[in-house]
């Protein structure tokens, strides 16, 4: 009777799951389904708190402790947490859901080492791999989050012909994997010891190379290893919802990599060994001396307040400066002057996929304003204005005419093709991928100089004085 009804509840914490993860897909009831997946969460834990653990039943107050220290940092974390700072975020948690694959696996191998238990080739096979890709998740997001945070420099970690040194390292491990595996249902513990930490160092230094733009991908593909290492630690104790909850993490990490590649229009293969942060000038770059043009918050106010239609692309320099309130701001004072005013949605705008769809709700800026990449191309030549606040690469021609450039073949927003074009920005400096932008030296092209909260302040008191 409880396990049926444990189960009962395990079948409706995976449907709420299932439905969160499909409202999470849209904007309009992305809010609602995180609720709905928390609520199945809840349900899950709540459920697997009954179920009886063998010969340890007084051990609610250290899983009551766990949680309470687990929740407290969970809650403080979510609220102070910035925006720009969410990848590292994930990295940290998804890195520790792999640590506990692996105390998870260590702890089993080492029973069956000591304990003299015998076990079935197939656990044995699924402690293995759940060692394995959970140590691997382990050290690489804690890298990656030290990268990201500017803790560790990309260079200092890399070594000469690194990409050699990786699959060295990977072709050792296969071969101690299959000797741990053939040599029976016993393996000793210095082999287990060995395999873990061999694990661990794959983890850094498959990571170690890979840098720049490249990060957001590398952490959802880390991403992918926790869920699938969960779901692994799922079939090692029978549990259902540890292995639903492993294959959607799993699957929804593998699906947002390949999104993440395509719309970068990149392979999988050339992100993890192309080295796409390494300091690099195309030709075009190397021997420019132009100059930018500039304009002015006065001018600009008047070119916006009589165009027909705005579009505004925004990047991660909106998410940086905090501006999309005053964006909105802006946005009001035009459409009340009636300026149809879009914005155009790259989908590897800022830091983290949907980065720009969530500043904006913040804004309360209404959806259907929002285009995505391929609608906002087509608006585009019957765009009077276009204002890029904030963002770099995704707005870069070199995609389209420079094949000595990193982001040669990504699709880009094509700001160029409309009438007028404005960035603002703080300085000259390059984007994500340090790589210069001939846009800013486009005949067709104005600089605006300055924080973009700051620059929008001015602009939009400039509108205002327009007005009646
Ligand atoms: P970036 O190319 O990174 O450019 C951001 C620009 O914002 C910078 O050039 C910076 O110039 C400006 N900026 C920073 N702070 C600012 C502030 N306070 N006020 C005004 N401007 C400010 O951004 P993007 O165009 O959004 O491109 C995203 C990059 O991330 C791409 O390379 C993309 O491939 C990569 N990436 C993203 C994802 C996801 S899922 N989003 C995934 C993989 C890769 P200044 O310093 O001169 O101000």
């Amino acid at each position: 009777m409880l396990i049926t009804t444990v189960n009962i509840s395990y079948l409706l914490g995976a449907t709420a799951f299932v439905i969160g993860l499909r409202q999470m897909s849209t904007p309009a009831t992305a809010r609602k389904g995180n609720l709905l997946a928390t609520l199945g969460m809840s349900i899950a834990i709540l459920a697997t708190l009954f179920l009886p653990i063998n010969g340890a039943d007084n051990n609610y107050v250290w899983i009551m402790g766990a949680m309470t220290v687990g929740g407290i940092i969970g809650y403080i974390s979510a609220i102070k947490i910035e925006m720009t700072a969410m990848p590292q975020m994930v990295s940290v948690f998804n890195g520790l859901g792999g640590a506990c694959a692996v105390v998870l696996a260590y702890t089993e191998l080492f029973q069956l080492a000591e304990g003299g238990i015998i076990a079935s080739e197939a656990q044995l096979l699924i402690l293995l791999l759940t060692l394995l890709i959970g140590a691997v998740a382990f050290t690489g997001s804690m890298l990656a989050y030290g990268k990201l945070q500017g803790l560790v420099d990309d260079r200092k970690v890399t070594l000469p012909r690194h990409n050699l040194i990786n699959m060295a390292i990977l072709a050792l491990l296969v071969v101690l994997y299959i000797y741990v595996y053939v040599s029976g249902s016993q393996p000793g513990i210095i082999w287990i010891t060995a395999l873990l930490l061999l694990s661990l160092l794959y983890g850094l230094s498959f990571v170690a190379p890979i840098g720049g733009a490249d990060m957001p991908v590398v952490i959802s593909l880390l991403n992918a290893f926790t869920g699938l290492s969960a779901a692994a630690a799922g079939l090692i104790y029978s549990n259902n919802i540890m292995m639903v909850g492993g294959i959607l993490v799993g699957s929804a990490g593998i699906i947002l990599t390949v999104v993440m590649c395509k719309a970068m229009n990149r392979s999988l293969t050339n992100v993890l060994v192309g080295g796409f942060g390494e300091n690099h000038k195309s030709k075009k770059e190397k021997g420019d001396k132009q100059v930018a043009k500039e304009i002015t918050c006065a001018d600009l106010a008047v070119q916006l307040y009589y165009s027909n239609t705005v579009m505004v692309v925004p990047g991660y320099g909106l998410a940086v400066a905090q501006a999309q309130k005053v964006v909105k701001r802006m946005d009001n004072l035009l459409s009340a002057n009636g300026v149809d005013v879009t914005y155009a949605i790259h989908p590897v705008a800022g830091r983290m996929p949907g980065h720009m769809n969530v500043l904006l709700a913040e804004a309360d800026v209404p959806y259907p304003k929002l285009l995505d990449m391929e609608d906002a191309n087509e608006a585009m030549p019957n765009t009077d204005m276009v204002i890029v606040i904030g963002a770099n690469d995704v707005v870069n021609p070199a995609a389209y005419d420079d094949p000595a450039s990193p982001v040669y073949g990504m699709p880009v927003i094509n700001v160029w093709e409309a009438k007028n074009v404005v960035v603002l920005k703080r300085s000259m400096n390059p984007g994500y991928a340090g790589i210069q932008n001939q846009l800013f030296f486009h005949h067709k092209t104005r600089m605006l100089f300055g924080d973009a909260k700051t620059t929008l302040e001015e602009l939009n008191d400039e509108i205002k004085s327009l007005e009646g």
